[in-house]
């Protein structure tokens, strides 16, 4: 049985959104609904699969930019509301909407799709590849101490909702520079970002807000919660960092410091920390920091001229590159990359492949993930010249780590 598959209009937007809380086993609430339409969607971008009337399966893109190394933000269609219905599952239906939305994201021109996982094992399939990683953090706050102690040259304040909405998209541009996955956040995401119904919270306390400014300029922030704990008396509660953000690794520091001062609390904790934040380094007794790694934000390489083409290389070098696109052919061929810190070219090329790789070790490789070497040993590339693993690592190793702190 076949599934017919487009984009919705407007007067199915309702049913969609459903069929989208249902398969995420939610119940559809009208608000949102609302709030949605208006910031989280873009109708020629959704795509529903149809059995009769009836909304089966669900998935949307948007039209987001990703920061590529050393060359600022590119386009890429951000991949979410994929579902599919109970009473359809494992008939295809994922597979034929995967094959149909990279094919219209290669149509616009992105050289890229991206996403963040709910269920992570599905994505490798499609072409999917882990392209950020990011730490989940937990450190009782009396065993929080920084050494050297944390000094301020410039100045903390809490903030009302209004003032920090004024100030946060200025110093979110600075952060979104720094590394390599960031998404700069157009007026609709940060109104996503700052929507805060009860709903949302898990069980904590609605957003509180702090800005720190060096001078006359505001220059961090950081979104918390405090999911409240105060059995028989004892305070007990935990401080929940939504996100924290400074312009440099200074003001970041200072930002945490603020959270391990915060009285009444004993835990603080972040869902989403880069792995290479020099906090960990800063505190007195590092073991302290409980650290998870997971996937953050998964790319697919659709267009593989155009998305190595488009970042720049920590060394100046030349390789070869066979990728095997086995899902939609959408990134397969052979490709000369020849570039540096100051910019590089892709063409397909019938010279030998130095390396040999699916889209998916593509995309981990892509933002500086990881190394080749990691990827060879795991029996993910296949080195086909002496020396190819080493050369791709000199040109594909990029500083500071790739991460992502707008998940979708
Ligand atoms: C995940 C989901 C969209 C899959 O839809 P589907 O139409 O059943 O997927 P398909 O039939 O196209 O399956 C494609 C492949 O993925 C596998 N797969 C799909 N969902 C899987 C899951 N949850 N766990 C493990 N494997 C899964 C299938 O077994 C199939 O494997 P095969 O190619 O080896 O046969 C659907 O189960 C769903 O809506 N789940 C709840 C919402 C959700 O998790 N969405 C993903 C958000 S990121």
């Amino acid at each position: 049985m076949t599934y017919p598959m487009r984009a919705i209009k407007a007067s199915e937007f309702d049913a969609f959104r459903q069929a989208v809380e249902r398969g995420f086993g939610n119940h559809a609430r009208p608000e949102d609904g609302e709030f949605t339409r208006e910031n989280f969607f873009e109708f020629d971008r959704s795509l529903a699969a149809f059995d009769g009337t009836q909304i089966v399966g669900t998935a949307i893109a948007l039209s987001f930019r990703v920061t590529v190394p050393g060359a600022g933000p590119q386009p890429t269609g951000a991949v979410t509301m994929v579902t599919v219905q109970p009473t359809h599952r494992r008939r295809g239906i994922l597979t034929e909407m995967m094959r149909m939305q990279l094919q219209d994201i290669r149509e616009r021109g992105e050289a890229t799709a991206s996403l963040w996982a709910s269920e992570s094992i599905i994505y490798r399939r499609f072409g999917y590849g882990m392209a950020t990683l990011s730490e989940r953090w937990s450190i009782e706050r009396t065993r929080a101490g920084f050494a050297p102690p944390i000094t301020d040259t410039g100045r903390m304040r809490v903030a009302s909702p209004d003032e920090f909405k004024e100030a946060v998209p200025a110093i979110h541009d600075r952060a979104v520079a720094r590394r390599p996955g960031m998404m700069p956040r157009t007026e609709s995401m940060w109104a996503v970002r700052l929507r805060d119904p009860e709903h949302w919270r898990g069980g904590a306390s609605a957003l509180f807000f702090a800005l720190h400014s060096t001078g006359p300029v505001d220059d961090g922030y950081v979104m918390y919660r405090i999911r409240r704990d105060w059995r028989d008396g004892i305070p007990n509660s935990t401080i929940v960092i939504v996100e924290l953000a400074g312009a440099n690794p200074d003001v970041d520091a200072v930002l945490f410091n603020y959270c391990c001062n915060i009285d009444l609390t004993t835990t603080v904790e972040s869902w989403n920390r880069p792995v290479d934040d020099a906090i960990w380094w800063r505190l007195a007794d590092p073991r302290r920091l409980a650290r998870s790694p997971r996937d953050g934000l998964w790319l697919r390489i659709v267009d593989t001229p155009k998305a190595l083409s488009a970042r720049r290389y920590s060394a100046e070098g030349r390789i070869v590159v066979a990728v095997q696109d086995e899902f939609v052919g959408l990134a397969g061929g052979r490709f000369e990359v020849e570039g540096g810190p100051d910019g590089a070219t892709c063409r397909k090329t019938t010279r030998k492949a130095d390396i040999t790789l699916g889209p998916t070790e593509l995309a981990s490789l892509y933002l500086g993930a990881v190394s080749a070497r990691s990827l060879a040993d795991a029996g993910r590339i296949v080195e086909n010249s002496a020396g190819a693993i080493d050369r791709t690592d000199l040109m594909f190793d990029w500083r500071p780590a790739a991460w992502c702190s707008q998940d979708f």
